[in-house]
């Protein structure tokens, strides 16, 4: 089990009419409109209008503002959430309000909620029910099946979303946008799932098998390439780093082949598959290594997107490849020095076993190249460096050409995985020249997130790429409103929606 059953979720017209235990109402600043308090005219619209003179709710987001029901109408409580000002309403903040509403009712156990959807112009409606349905989904995800006494958290049960002010040719389509908004986020949920999994329960070979379980009920195949078959395919930088682990490595490759599929685009999936980064010989201290057992997210978020393109029936061939390994500092562990020879027959030099990640995924991308992907897109919790430049707001995104990588940014801010262009030009390739091998594996403390991608780069063969370093974002190490703390899913819903829309790429 991955996340709590998933609630059954139905369309309303008009809040007064919709049948809930609570209503969640998006709360604007700025004083209320001078129409009578239009969808809620009849209803909280008078005791809200003298909230917000009052101050007691000023629109901020995600303050709360409870009130009983209204009377003649059929929810039973209301609970405005403060939404930020009406013009950034976007279906990103429907995705987080409807979340943060959720929980609020989960804590209070209630199961049966309705959430106000205002419309907007230049809002589709489609892509409103679409964020909300995520963010219920979102805020069902399950933890602590590993206490022994259960969660407090109840699970929603069902879901009314209230459209007003939409016609009824805009209401066509929104079965399917339920249904993508269940499958993006219960995919979300899986990775998140996979990314709170300890490091003695989620080894290579675990995350295989899970893998191999999300293709289950899907038309994906799966194959894990064992270490026979890696040293085979002469993937030596996997190899390398996997040595000084007893757990063996794994390649999981996850293809999704439609039929009918066009011979081009090919969309090659590669994510960092470290189910636990102790450093290595270049050990990493001991304070807050525990949320390395994160370092396997990009591969989660790349086991999600997989599942939820075959779920979506994406119209592509995609192939999702995840190199993984524990780093460990093993009697026979890589050394400072080393030089390691990769699958492209690229020699490294490793001055640090620390900068394991760049290894596995140059292998990865290699590998994707041979299975026929025409882009490729890489995810990886890569490096602290992304974490100071970007923060744990945004990923950092990185590669060419410059129209591929927009659109990956643009899309990413669609599906709530934003992310930020940076730069990737040769003139950094020199803080990784070696005097012994191709390259060394670190470029030193200047732009440490930009050498990592440079690393990457010789590994591509020019196709168009795209490299998301998730370091900042992947883990939550506080709750905010809209989210529990743990593992994020991060980059599975832009990785999908690439594969599901691959005419805003190619
Ligand atoms: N897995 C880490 C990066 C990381 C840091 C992820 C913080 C999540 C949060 C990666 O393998 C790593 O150790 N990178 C090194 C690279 C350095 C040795 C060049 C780093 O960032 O310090
Ligand atoms: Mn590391
Ligand atoms: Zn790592």
């Amino acid at each position: 089990m991955t996340s709590d059953a998933l609630p059954t979720f139905h369309i309303a017209d008009g809040p007064a009419a919709v049948e809930a235990d609570l209503l969640i109402l998006p709360v604007f600043e700025g004083p209320m409109p001078e129409d009578g308090g239009g969808d809620l005219a009849g209803g909280p619209a008078d005791a809200l209008a003298r909230a917000l003179a009052a101050r007691e709710i000023t629109g901020a987001p995600f303050e709360q503002w409870w009130a009983p029901a209204a009377d003649g109408w059929r929810a039973l409580r209301v609970l405005g959430l403060g939404a930020g000002p009406r013009e950034r309403w976007s279906a990103d903040l429907a995705r987080r309000l409807a979340s943060a509403g959720a929980l609020v009712a989960r804590q209070r156990r209630i199961t049966d909620i309705a959430i106000l959807l205002p419309g907007a112009e230049g809002l589709a409606t489609a892509g409103l029910v679409q964020a909300a349905v995520e963010g219920v989904v979102l805020a069902q995800h399950a933890t602590g099946h590993l206490k022994s006494t259960q969660a407090e958290l109840a699970a929603i049960r069902r879901v009314g979303l209230v459209l007003s002010g939409t016609s009824e040719a805009q209401r066509a389509g929104l079965d399917a946008a339920t249904r993508r908004g269940r499958v993006l986020a219960e995919c979300t949920n899986l990775a998140r799932a996979l990314g709170n999994e300890p490091a003695n329960v989620l080894t290579p070979r675990e995350l295989a098998r899970r893998a191999q379980a999300a293709a289950e009920g899907t038309t994906l195949s799966v194959t894990v390439l064992d270490e026979v078959e890696i040293r085979a395919r002469g993937m030596g930088l996997l190899l390398g780093v996997a040595q000084g682990s007893a757990e063996p490595p794994r390649v999981i490759v996850i293809e999704h082949n439609p039929p009918g599929a066009p011979e081009s685009p090919v969309l090659g999936l590669v994510g960092k598959g470290i189910t636990f980064d102790t450093g290595g010989i270049s050990i990493k201290p001991a304070d807050g290594m525990e949320r390395m057992k994160v370092d396997m997210a990009g591969g989660a978020a790349v086991i999600g997107a997989l599942r939820a393109a075959a779920l979506l029936e994406a119209p592509i061939r995609v192939i999702g490849i995840i190199p993984t390994t524990e780093n460990m500092p093993g009697g026979r562990a890589l050394k400072p020095g080393d030089v390691i020879r990769g699958a492209s027959g690229t020699t490294v030099e490793v001055i640090n076993t620390d900068a394991e990640g760049r290894l596995v995924l140059g292998d990865g991308l290699w590998q994707a190249r041979q299975l026929g992907a025409t882009h490729l897109v890489d995810v990886a919790t890569l490096t602290g460096a992304c974490v100071v430049a970007l923060g744990r707001v945004m990923a950092g995104v990185f590669g060419g050409p410059a129209a591929f990588i927009e659109s990956v940014r643009a899309i990413g801010e669609q599906t709530g995985d934003r992310c930020w262009p940076m730069p990737t030009a040769d003139d950094y390739f020199e803080q990784l020249k070696s005097d012994v091998a191709d390259m060394t594996n670190t470029g030193g403390r200047p732009a440490g997130a930009v050498t990592a991608a440079l690393f990457l780069k010789q590994f591509v063969g020019g196709l168009p790429w795209a490299h998301l370093d998730i370091a900042g974002v992947a883990w939550a190490d506080d709750a905010r409103p809209y989210q529990v703390k743990g593992a994020t899913g991060a980059a599975t819903r832009l990785l999908a929606q690439l594969a599901l829309d691959p005419q805003r790429w190619v």
